[in-house]
């Protein structure tokens, strides 16, 4: 089946999809290898990819597009704001096997939003318009939409006749503003509103972690489907989970010793040649302060883990927290939830892309 196809039956399916979120360092090609082992997401996004007047899609997300391992269909996202360079730029993307592309407008980090990109375009509904307008036009198959619900305040009832107008195939709504980052609760109506208006589906996002915090988006969206992030990184039993659980089987809880073997298919996965012991023991926190949230609400494994100095304090600190056979819900505490404290400070934040 062609990928556009794999699309649109996975979203006209009698289930509700469940994506896998575009997350920078962490959606590539090893994360999506151990995720389809998982029984994982229906979709893939990948990470975004920098559009600007020099840019060229980049190798590594290039690679694992080509290389996707999932046998699930992929959408590549883009950031950017020049509509010359999208131009440009999308007939790349449409000779690669992509079931659709997909435009950032969600990015919180500093770096990226001043530059009125990601989530700072949601401050220039007019330059939105445009970039709707161009990419509908200019991309003949699946165009989609990843979004934030405003920048300061929601901006859903500017939003949603720009969206009615240029007609996505698929809408994602991370039910934050952009400066709520990563904290605080879901705002659920907004995400509902958006459901209600457009013709298309919409993908509830924020805060899935468990088949009951699934089922409480979709109820409370009126979503089509979910998009999951930080809660996938944490448990890759997920989308499995809340399968089971809407089929109303027993939904499989992993044991201590299966989070520590999935602890160990991401070293192995993303070791590479130049790697160390050290290097690749720093290297791995970026997934650990994800999974750390699940493994003990109070921090301690956190602070453990973030001192160790190497491979074998690494492992020694994880056997000490997982070598053993009782279930683990891998569930952060709600306060942590709530302060965006369960692994929220995303790279982009640092990082520094020469977007125009
Ligand atoms: C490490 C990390 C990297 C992210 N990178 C991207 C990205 O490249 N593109 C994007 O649209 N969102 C990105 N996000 C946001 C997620 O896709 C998602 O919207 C957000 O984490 C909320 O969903 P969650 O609560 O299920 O994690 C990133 C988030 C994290 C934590």
């Amino acid at each position: 089946m062609d990928p556009q196809t794999a699309f649109d039956t996975v979203l006209a399916g009698p289930e509700p999809p469940l994506a896998l979120a575009p997350m920078q360092d962490v959606t590539h090609l090893p994360f999506w290898r151990i995720m389809a082992r998982h029984d994982g997401a229906d979709l893939y996004f990948t990470e975004y990819m920098r559009v600007h007047s020099v840019s060229k899609p980049e190798r590594w997300i290039v690679d694992s597009i080509t290389q996707n391992p999932t046998g699930r269909p992929v959408i590549v996202q883009i950031i950017g704001n020049d509509v010359p360079s999208i131009l440009r730029t999308i007939p790349l993307l449409r000779a690669l096997p992509i079931a659709a592309i997909d435009l950032n407008l969600g990015c919180p980090a500093p770096v990226v939003y001043k530059k009125c990109a990601g989530g700072g375009l949601l401050r220039q509904l007019p330059l939105v318009d445009s970039l709707l307008g161009a990419m509908r036009d200019a991309i003949p198959g699946r165009f989609t939409v990843k979004t934030r619900i405003g920048f300061d305040d929601p901006v859903t009832d500017a939003l949603i006749p720009l969206l009615q107008k240029h007609r996505p195939d698929l809408v994602t709504v991370h039910g934050r503003t952009v400066l709520e980052m990563y904290r605080g609760g879901i705002h659920y109506d907004h995400i509902r509103a958006i459901a209600d208006a457009l013709p298309c589906p919409v993908l509830a996002n924020g805060n899935v972690s468990t088949p009951a915090s699934a089922e409480q988006t979709l109820r409370q969206t009126g979503a089509r489907g979910l998009m999951i992030g930080r809660g996938a990184i944490r448990n890759p039993w997920i989308f499995q989970q809340i399968r089971h659980h809407r089929a109303g089987r027993p939904v499989p809880l992993p044991s201590g010793r299966d989070v520590l073997a999935y602890i160990h298919e991401l070293w192995e996965e993303t070791w590479h040649a130049d790697a160390t012991g050290a290097t690749h023991v720093h290297s791995m926190k970026r997934y650990m302060n994800f999974i750390g949230a699940g493994i003990t609400g109070d921090g301690q494994f956190l602070d453990r883990i973030r001192r160790a100095p190497s491979q074998e304090e690494f492992f020694t600190i994880c056997r000490d927290y997982l070598d053993h056979p009782d279930p683990m819900p891998l569930d952060p505490p709600p306060a942590l939830v709530q302060t965006g404290a369960c692994g929220s400070n995303h790279k982009a934040q640092a990082a520094s892309p020469a977007l125009t």
